[in-house]
Parts: structure tokens; C-alpha cells; sequence
């Protein structure tokens, strides 16, 4: 089909030398199913205090949570949905022109063009998009625009609100968020992941943790998000209802190790396809990350303080480098 992306030509070595000197340790055939905590939001009002507190403990014992009545309505998320399965559908050749919906270069990605390893390329497709970006988006693909818009507003204030009482426990200004995220410094990510072949060999994404304070993501109802716990892979159930909440690093640096940043990584199925939307919240460049150090646990800063902007240089130069990032671990003190 030329809507697909020439995987299979562009990684005939790699698919050839599978067995070769391919890291091991991630076998994706043992997996087993876990039940995310699922929070209702609508509970702030009548139950706030309960529901901060379920929050905050998903955050700390999983990184990784769902929540329902969180104010993106079944409509828009459907028609997202369905818009996204358009412009994937679109053929490989015009997904690569050059001014693709009128998007900055290299919004359009696929696989990785610096791996060595089958297991280094992600089986996937993603429309990488500054919140800038989505402003300029090509007039006719307005239902589209207009669309992402309608979900990264209320994306935005969700993680927001979300930020805001994470930080209550670790004693951070309440307006740290406002002060740092100003609107536009976010990202928005459409994926597809087209039906893999070998899905026990590529991954449609890398185990990966996310560099942004959290990520808010939407999925279909196929499934294929799995993460790490207690050194093991567990499958996240889909829910059509939810949008999964997870950590991310820079979160887990401004909580000084209380909150994580979970790995995660995609498993393709053979037969159907996925899709999924995810919203990273990200500071702007020149912010500053310092690890507090919370009034309940008196202990010493684990990162050293950086930028995002040095974050983010950083994990470039790896994933260049290796074809994977280091993260946070870089930056330990
Ligand atoms: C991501 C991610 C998971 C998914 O885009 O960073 O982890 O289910 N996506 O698509
Ligand atoms: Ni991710």
C-alpha cells in the first residue's frame, strides 16, 4: 500500500541480521495485564481532597494513571480520531514533501535512520507538532485544526491542574507551572503504528521514558501501550473512555525521585492498526528544573539543576550518538 512507509526495503539488513547481537533483555512475549489506577476527576469538586490524594499516590507508586470526566468530549476525541487515520492514510510520498500541511520540516517522522538494531527502529509513524505548528496547519485540513485545537486546550489546562497538585506535597509555588509553561512550549504527537510484521523483533516504540513534566495520552481501543514495574512488563488495558496520565522526567528531577518517570514502550499488533495522541507538557527552553527537597523527606538534591533547553541538547547528542537516550541519569549529581 503506498500510504505505508517502506519499512521492510529500508531495514532488509537489519530485519535479515535480527538474531544478531540484538539486545535481549526486552523480550516483549512476557507481559502481563495490569489495571491502572483510574481516577474520576469529576470527583475534585464534591471529594477534592480524596481525589488529590489518589492522584498523588498513583503518581508515586505507578507514574502512570487514567482518568475519566477529565472535559475532552467522546466527540472530539472521535473525530480526532478519524481526521488522523485521514492524513496517515495519505500516501508515503506526500507525507514526506516538504511543506506537508505547511508544517515545519521534520514534523513528519518515521522509523530511525540511525539504528543498528531492529529493536533501535520504531515499526511507527508521528506527526510531531510544536502547538506553534498546529496555528499554521494547512487550511484544508481545517476539521482537523480545529480538532487538535479543541483537545489541546483542555490537554493544557488538564495538565495544568494535574502539575498543580502533584506539586502540592513537594512544596513547589503554586504558580512554578504558569511561570514556566507558558502556552506554546508544549508538543503534541499523533502516532500510528501500521501492523507489524514481526512484532516480536521491532517495536512500534521503543521502552522510552518521556522528557516532559507529564504526558496526557489518548488511545485506541487496540492496545499495544505496555510499561515497566517492579522490574516486569505490564499491558495497559485500553480504555476509550480515559486518557492515560504519565510522568515524566522532569518531573521526576523537580520531585527530587518522589514521583517517576515510568519506561514505556509500544508493542505493534501483526493484523490492525493503532493509533494514539499523546500531549507532552514542557516547560520553555530557558527554564530552570532544581530538584526540591520535600518538608516530608529531608533529603539531599539528586539532580543537579538544568534547562530544558540543556535537557533536551543532551538527549539529542545521545539518541545521535546511540540511537537511544541516557535521560536523567545524566544528570545526577
Ligand atoms: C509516546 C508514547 C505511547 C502510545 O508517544 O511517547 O509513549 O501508546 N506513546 O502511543
Ligand atoms: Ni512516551
Amino acid at each position: 500500500m503506498d500510504q505505508e512507509p517502506p519499512f521492510g526495503e529500508t531495514y532488509k539488513t537489519l530485519l535479515h541480521n535480527s538474531s544478531l547481537g540484538e539486545p535481549k533483555d526486552e523480550n516483549p512475549l512476557i507481559v502481563e495485564e495490569c489495571d491502572l489506577p483510574l481516577i474520576d476527576l469529576s470527583q475534585l469538586n464534591a471529594e477534592r481532597d480524596k481525589c488529590i490524594k489518589q492522584i498523588t499516590q498513583a503518581a508515586r507508586e505507578w507514574g502512570f494513571f487514567q482518568v475519566v470526566n477529565h472535559g475532552i468530549s467522546q466527540k472530539v476525541l472521535k473525530i480526532l480520531k478519524d481526521e488522523q487515520t485521514k492524513v496517515f492514510h495519505l500516501p508515503f510520498q506526500k507525507k514526506i514533501e516538504d511543506n506537508f500541511l505547511n508544517l515545519s520540516a521534520n514534523s513528519y517522522r518515521w522509523g530511525n535512520s540511525k539504528a543498528t538494531f531492529l529493536r533501535h527502529v520504531p515499526w511507527s509513524e508521528a506527526l510531531h507538532l510544536s502547538l506553534a505548528d498546529i496555528s499554521r496547519m494547512d487550511e484544508c485540513k481545517s476539521t482537523l485544526r480545529s480538532t487538535i485545537e479543541a483537545f489541546v486546550t483542555v490537554a493544557a489546562s488538564l495538565a495544568q491542574s494535574l502539575a498543580e497538585i502533584l506539586s502540592q506535597i513537594l512544596g513547589i509555588k503554586s504558580t512554578y507551572f504558569q511561570e514556566n509553561c507558558p502556552p506554546n512550549t508544549s508538543y503534541l504527537r499523533l502516532n500510528r503504528y501500521p501492523p507489524c510484521p514481526f512484532p516480536s523483533k521491532a517495536f512500534g516504540l521503543m521502552p522510552h521514558t518521556d522528557s516532559s513534566f507529564l504526558t496526557i495520552l489518548y488511545q485506541d481501543h487496540v492496545g499495544g501501550l505496555q510499561l515497566m514495574k517492579d522490574g516486569k512488563w505490564f499491558r495497559v488495558k485500553p480504555n476509550p473512555q480515559a486518557l492515560v496520565i504519565n510522568i515524566g522526567d522532569l518531573f521526576q528531577a523537580l520531585s527530587n525521585d518522589v514521583f517517576k518517570s515510568i519506561k514505556h514502550r509500544v508493542v505493534s499488533s501483526e493484523e490492525v492498526e493503532r493509533f494514539s495522541v499523546a500531549y507532552f507538557y514542557c516547560p520553555s527552553s530557558d527554564a530552570v528544573i532544581q530538584s526540591c527537597c520535600s518538608t516530608k523527606r529531608l533529603l539531599p538534591a539528586v539532580y543537579k539543576h538544568f534547562s530544558f533547553r540543556e535537557y533536551q541538547q543532551q538527549v539529542r547528542k545521545d539518541v545521535e550518538a546511540t540511537g537511544d537516550k541516557v535521560g536523567l541519569t545524566r544528570f545526577l549529581l
